[in-house]
């Protein structure tokens, strides 16, 4: 590890899955850890869990899409903000509501774009820092019928890649890093998968494959999903504790390849 002193790391949506996995990972390196949750009543939840386990975590709630919530980075010494709140919507584009859509770019896109720019400002003052962002590999090969996910981490992905481009202009102090995750078992896929059929139904275009559709899908997550957030922890470890870190980092290396090799074939 490159660091010398204690660092404040920020960390949203902490509930569990690869929030919670890095807060831990990275207070058991020596980090200060501020893990922030989506709600209230998780405050408490995490607070114990983090005793059970004997961790020191600093937990309260940030909603990243409330403007008072977001405010309260300003008032904590950040030296590296790692944006892992995230929603999805499924469903096919062609039909899907549109208020899913932009509620969630409402969460993935503006919320953590106008967290950033709060954490930033004291990294820019202190000429100091790192924001890391939680893409996808969605945010590389787009998948059918989950559209407005990964335009949300298409748009991620290209937000980090324009902040890094600008910043390298005047400083080489302050980063901006995009983890790319392939698949894990958090229940946050099923969880997105779901979503589309409180709306696609008999309606829809697609009401003849809705059956084909949910076999496929569920059949793919159980191939592809792996059911410890470990390498990905790891490649998120490797961006805190770099001094120079890489544009981005990304787990599975399998699905990494993966999904490199089907953009090169234009899928
Ligand atoms: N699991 C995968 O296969 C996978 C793959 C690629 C990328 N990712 C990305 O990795 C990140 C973490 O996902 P995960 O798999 O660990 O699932 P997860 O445990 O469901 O993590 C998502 C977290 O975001 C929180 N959240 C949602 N809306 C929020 C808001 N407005 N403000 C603050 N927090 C909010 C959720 O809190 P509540 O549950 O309390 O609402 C939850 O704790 C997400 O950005 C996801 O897109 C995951």
């Amino acid at each position: 590890m490159e660091n010398k002193t204690v660092e404040n790391v920020l960390i949203t949506g902490c509930r569990g899955g690869i929030g919670r996995d890095t807060a831990i990972a990275l207070a058991n390196l020596g980090y200060h850890v501020f893990a922030t949750v989506h709600r209230k009543e998780s405050v408490e939840e995490l607070k114990a869990y983090s005793k059970e386990k004997a961790i020191s975590l600093e937990v309260f709630k940030l909603d990243i899409t409330d403007p008072e919530d977001r405010k309260k980075v300003l008032d904590l010494d950040i030296d590296i903000l790692i944006n892992n709140a995230g929603i999805g919507e499924s469903g096919s584009l062609t039909e899907i509501p549109m208020e899913r859509v932009r509620k969630n770019f409402e969460t993935n896109v503006f919320g953590t774009l106008e967290l950033s720019q709060l954490a930033l400002k004291g990294m820019m003052k202190k000429d100091s820092g790192k924001v890391i962002i939680i893409s996808s590999l969605a945010g590389r090969l787009p998948l059918a019928f989950w559209g407005s996910y990964c335009m949300t981490k298409f748009s991620l992905s290209a937000a980090a890649d324009v902040m890094r481009q600008e910043l390298k202009m005047i400083t080489k102090n302050v980063h901006v890093v995009t983890i790319e995750p392939g698949s894990y078992h958090t229940g946050f896929n099923q969880k997105v998968m779901a979503t589309k059929y409180s709306w696609m139904n008999d309606s829809s275009y697609f009401s003849k494959n809705i059956v084909q559709i949910k076999k496929n899908e569920e059949a793919n997550f159980a191939l592809l999903e792996r059911k410890s957030t470990v390498s990905i922890v790891k490649q998120i470890v490797k961006a805190v504790t770099t001094s120079q870190p890489r544009p981005r980092y990304s787990a599975p290396w399998w699905q990494t390849a993966g999904a490199q090799f089907l953009r090169i074939l234009g899928k």
